[in-house]
């Protein structure tokens, strides 16, 4: 069982729903802090781990900054992302670049950045070498193990995945990389996205373990450094458990001690790229209920939208709802819990039993703090909603809300003939 907990008393954050206005996403630095250094402590005996945090999962220089000052990476995806890091205060070794249908420019500043690129598809080394004329001293792969694993349903089956490279296709390109001049070599695979049973993290370094032999072997070339990936789950529904990153480190390390230490590999340094496992739980999002409307069912329309979360409208997820100073009453009504937004998907929750609502409620929605506010989207011209962070010294705004020159900063008052 995982405790879902607040941030903060439920009074103090009606007061401050009152104060700062409805919908929100508030995310707890002291929480994120204390998670971060645990996964630290769990592999401290790994001689230079680093988990890049992904960019992707909660792209807000407050929290892109607060997990530099610890001494994480970040993991990009894209040019801004990239611009992200940088401005965060990431450089070069502790960025990632595990991009996929990579563009030039893209490669260009990664390069620039003295990123670690890390390339999607065996036609992307040519791709490299004609953007940078050559390729950089340090590379990395992205391995798709194809039948060997099962994958999930967010992140797909492997096989029909669209990311890494074949099996066949991860020697020739170690060699090829080996004979441009490549100097440091780096694996990388995802094969797994909100995965909650530690074992499957496991074979992952199992397989990368196995495969670094393998490229050592048949190419010459020695691995200084795997990736595990993203995907380390988190525990969403109350009843879901949450991975120890103890217990996981203890396992893989049971693996390196027996597979590359006693075997004489040499240094292999061990990375992950998680995003949700950081922040994830540590954010909320605070929204107020507009109307109860009894239709064929019972609806209740609150302020924010899949605008603001689309994870349950997209893959169905759950996330965990309190009512607030309401969480000693019986859950014994039973909702759809809506936003405004005219699609009928935009649901944060399908006959949930809660207790009895009203308008004006407020309502905390869990488990916001990665892939949260991160894809939130403008249709039907909805406008994003402000970012707050409670620290031990007060509660910041980290991000405003948006507003309606924001939204039509991009469309020309004036056409412009081209
Ligand atoms: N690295 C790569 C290359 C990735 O593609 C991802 C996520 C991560 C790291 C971070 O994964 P994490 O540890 O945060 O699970 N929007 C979805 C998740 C999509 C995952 C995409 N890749 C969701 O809301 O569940």
């Amino acid at each position: 069982m995982s405790e879902k907990r607040l941030p903060l008393e439920s009074s103090t954050i009606l007061s401050l729903s009152n104060k700062l206005g409805t919908p929100f996403h508030i995310y707890d630095a002291r929480a994120i802090r204390k998670n971060a250094e645990e996964m630290k402590n769990a592999f401290s005996w790994a001689d230079g781990f680093i988990n890049y945090f992904a960019v992707k999962a909660l792209p807000n220089i407050h929290i892109l900054s607060l997990l530099s000052s610890l001494g994480f990476g970040a993991d990009c995806s894209s040019l801004p992302e990239l611009l992200l890091a940088k401005e965060a205060g990431f450089s070069d070794e502790k960025i990632m670049f595990s991009s996929n249908d990579t563009a030039d420019d893209e490669f260009a500043f990664a390069n620039e950045l003295q990123a670690i690129i890390n390339i999607d598809d065996i036609t992307h080394i040519d791709d490299v070498i004609r953007v940078l004329g050559r390729l950089p001293e340090k590379i990395s792969f992205r391995y798709n193990p194809g039948k060997e694993r099962t994958g999930n349903v967010i992140i797909g089956n492997p096989v029909e995945a669209k990311y890494g490279l074949r099996n066949d296709q991860i020697i020739p390109a170690y060699k090829r990389a080996k004979e441009k001049g490549v100097k440091h070599f780096y694996l990388h695979t995802m094969v797994a996205s909100n995965e909650l049973n530690e074992d499957y993290i496991v074979e992952t370094a199992r397989m990368l373990f196995d495969l670094v032999w393998k490229i050592k072997k048949e190419a010459g070339v020695h691995i200084e450094q795997i990736d595990l990936g993203g995907g380390i789950g988190i525990p969403y529904r109350p009843e879901e458990e949450k991975i120890s990153f103890y217990s996981l480190s203890e396992k893989i390390h049971s693996l390196y001690r027996n597979m590359i230490e006693k075997c004489g590999y040499g240094r292999l340094r061990i990375s992950f790229e998680c995003g949700r496992c950081i922040t994830g739980p540590y954010g909320f999002l605070v929204t107020k209920v507009r109307h109860v409307a009894n239709k064929y069912k019972n609806f209740v329309g609150v302020d924010a939208s899949m605008a603001d979360l689309m994870r349950p409208a997209l893959y169905g997820s759950y996330h965990h709802i309190t009512v607030l100073g309401k969480e000693d009453k019986a859950n014994d009504h039973i909702y759809d819990v809506t936003g405004s937004l005219c699609e009928n998907n935009d649901k944060f929750a399908i006959d949930r039993k809660l207790p009895k609502i009203e308008k004006g409620d407020i309502l905390v929605i869990h488990d916001t703090g990665a892939h949260g506010h991160a894809m939130g989207f403008n249709y039907n011209a909805k406008l994003r909603h402000a970012e707050y962070l409670i620290d031990d010294d007060g509660i910041y705004r980290i991000r405003r809300d948006e507003t309606y020159e924001d939204y039509v900063r991009t469309m020309l008052r004036e056409k412009e003939r081209i």
